[in-house]
């Protein structure tokens, strides 16, 4: 019997590891914490609202109080942490907000728990879910690897960078069992149109332009959702404490082929004559500070714990678009509101 807080379980990610969690491990207790932002969204775990072995609380990270009677109350076993501000262009225009929640908001967390577990650090873990863009970017070669350097250039990815160093600082000074995961761009279900792949599929239904930053040249590495959250589960019950996996599908993509690739599939989904959707491609201004290439070297978590992406790129990719066109009442929500006036500020009136 395990009490797991999971934080941001309502967001893309962490739906996805609070339903693998909750189904795959009946005898654990899963709370998710989550302040329901724009990204957050309960309907993204309607299928598993009501098993006897899940609960959800309001909350916001940032509030050390809460959070700290929060811990007091549960008596977590521990805590797989994904509550994030996570999306780079959002974090151009407000930095503030990705300081706030990805830092801020994760030392609460650590403070809690160090208070609440200091006479067993041994028996609980803090498990830190970060992202590769913490190491910058590559040339043409090389991947990044766990020692890679930290080298961050957008508020986000130096947000989530100064929150990795927080967490190891906790685990070599305090004694916390930390682990941390750097993983590279998923795809998938739930996952919000702001980011370019839902993005790219809501404009193509609807016939509006797809818009690619400069010339379409930079590169992803692209993991389906639910293998980093199997991932997550492999590396929260196997990992050493104080130890750190990439997580990456060695699936690397230029942004313009991959829009090319969606392009053709959805022409086939939406019976439009093959080149109908790529005509929609638009190239707009440049993202400041646009990162390169990312990559991620796996082999470690390969090796030690035996993961391995299970799915190609273009299965992946159509399953993800089969998913958008039967889910239409979703898109539909998280679109409306907020997200036209995010929209116009982002690509209309730039
Ligand atoms: P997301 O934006 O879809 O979800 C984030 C969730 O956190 C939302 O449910 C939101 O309501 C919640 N949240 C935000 N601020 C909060 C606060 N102050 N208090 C409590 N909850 C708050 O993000 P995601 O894409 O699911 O990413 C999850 C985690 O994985 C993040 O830490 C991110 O840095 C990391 N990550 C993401 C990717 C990716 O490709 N999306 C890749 C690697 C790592
Ligand atoms: P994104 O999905 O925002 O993820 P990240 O910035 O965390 O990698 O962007 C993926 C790539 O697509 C990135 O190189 C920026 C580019 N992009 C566009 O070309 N157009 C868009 O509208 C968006 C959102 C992203």
């Amino acid at each position: 019997m395990k009490k797991i807080l999971i934080t941001g379980g309502a967001g893309f990610i962490g739906s996805h590891v609070v339903r693998l969690f909750v189904n795959k491990y009946p005898n654990y207790e899963i709370v998710n914490l989550d302040k329901l932002t724009y990204a957050g969204n309960l309907a993204n775990l309607k299928d598993i609202e009501n098993k006897s072995n899940y609960s959800f609380v309001k909350g916001d990270i940032v509030d050390a109080a809460f959070i700290n009677e929060l811990f007091s109350k549960n008596k977590f076993d521990a805590v797989i942490h994904l509550a994030a501000e996570s999306h780079v262009d959002r974090s151009i225009t407000n930095p503030l907000e990705f300081l706030m929640t990805n830092v801020i908001g994760t030392v609460n967390l650590l403070n809690a728990a160090k208070n609440e577990w200091k006479d067993n650090f041994s028996a609980h873990r803090f498990y830190h879910v970060s992202t590769d863009e913490v190491y910058g970017t590559l040339g043409e070669t090389g991947l990044f690897t766990e020692t890679t350097s930290y080298d961050p250039h957008s508020p986000y990815s130096a947000s989530k960078a100064s929150s990795d160093h927080f967490v190891r600082a906790y685990h070599d000074t305090y004694g916390l069992d930390a682990v941390i995961s750097n993983c590279s761009n998923n795809y998938g279900s739930y996952h919000f149109p702001e980011k370019l792949i839902p993005l790219s599929i809501y404009n193509i239904k609807n016939n509006k332009s797809i818009p690619i930053y400069g010339k379409g040249e930079n590169i992803r590495d692209w993991l389906f959702v639910e293998d980093h959250a199997r991932a997550i589960d492999v590396i929260f019950h196997n990992a050493k404490a104080g130890t750190t996996y990439n997580i990456g599908g060695h699936n690397e993509w230029t942004n313009i082929d991959l829009i090319h690739l969606l392009c053709k599939i959805m022409d086939k989904k939406l019976n439009r004559p093959e080149g109908k959707s790529a005509e929609l491609i638009t190239y707009v201004k440049d993202r400041a500070g646009h990162d390169m290439r990312y990559a991620i070297d796996s082999s470690k978590l390969q090796k030690e714990l035996g993961w391995t992406p299970s799915l190609q790129f273009e299965e992946g990719l159509e399953r993800t678009v089969d998913w958008y066109l039967a889910n239409e009442e979703w898109l539909n929500n998280v679109t409306s509101g907020d997200y036209k006036k995010y929209y116009e500020q982002q690509y209309v009136k730039r």
